[in-house]
């Protein structure tokens, strides 16, 4: 299951000299299932320099692929979660996903990742955490989030003030919410990676899950994720649909499997 691959970086010149204009690396740098990247990075502090490829406009996923307007003025429709109100009545846990290399611990109590001069579109997720029952919401549940910026990299703890990370807890109805941007596209050796969010979500008697969220309508979601088969991006309780309205929101519900053992 574990991601073997890590997030390797592609640099501007390899990049160009392999795949042209940007437009076209999507489909023809993994046409020619050519490696351009340069291998693999460790850490955020290797992200950032000036020869990392320019990122692919903060993902506005439907709006880029032309996807059916989303709800406009309501509440963020639900993901797909495999919870109550999932048709079929069925229970299942949320799906996990790689963890990647970025994740830092200690990462600050806070509900707002993003500065208010953070670039990029404001986005808010909200959402319950259940239990293994799909039912019962768990209370002072912790959320370890982080995420890319507009830009596509992730920044180092140290460097940054924990920029575009956080932890938050769920209140006593098992709800939580956070604001921040719209996550950058980041290249790996073969194409972009959609849009995401990393999520650890924890609670007492329950398993950790390691996860990540990501957005309907981006055509970057598997089996065109960069990443293969070690990342789970097209898991339809994970990929959430956005409002249009501003700042744009999204609902992300999780279930917690039960403890292993
Ligand atoms: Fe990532």
């Amino acid at each position: 299951m574990m991601c073997t691959r890590m997030e390797p970086r592609i640099t501007r010149r390899v990049l160009l000299a392999l795949c042209g204009p940007l437009a076209a690396l999507a489909s023809s740098c993994r046409d020619r299932g050519g490696r351009a990247g340069g291998g693999e990075t460790g850490g955020a502090a290797d992200l950032g320099g000036d020869e990392t490829l320019p990122p692919e406009p903060p993902a506005s996923p439907a709006a880029e692929t032309g996807a059916p307007a989303m709800n406009d003025a309501g509440p963020a429709p639900r993901n797909n979660v495999t919870g109550p109100d999932a048709a079929g009545g069925t229970c299942a846990p949320t799906t996990p996903d790689v963890i990647g290399p970025f994740y830092e611990a200690g990462a600050p109590a806070r509900t707002l990742l993003a500065a208010a001069d953070e670039p990029g579109e404001r986005l808010v997720v909200a959402g319950v955490v259940y239990g293994p029952d799909c039912e019962s919401p768990l209370a002072d549940a912790l959320l370890d989030v982080w995420q890319a910026d507009v830009d596509g990299n992730y920044h180092a703890a140290g460097e940054t003030d924990y920029r575009l990370r956080a932890t938050l807890r769920t209140d006593a109805s098992g709800r939580y919410e956070l604001e921040t941007i719209m996550p950058g596209r980041y290249e790996l050796a073969d194409g972009p990676r959609p849009a995401h969010i990393h999520f650890q979500v924890s609670a007492p008697g329950v398993s950790l899950l390691t996860t990540q969220l990501y957005f309907e309508g981006d055509p970057f979601l598997a089996p065109n994720d960069s990443c293969g088969a070690g990342c789970n991006s097209d898991e339809p309780d994970r990929i959430v649909a956005l409002t249009q309205a501003q700042p744009r929101r999204a609902t992300f519900d999780i279930t917690l499997a039960a403890a292993s053992g």
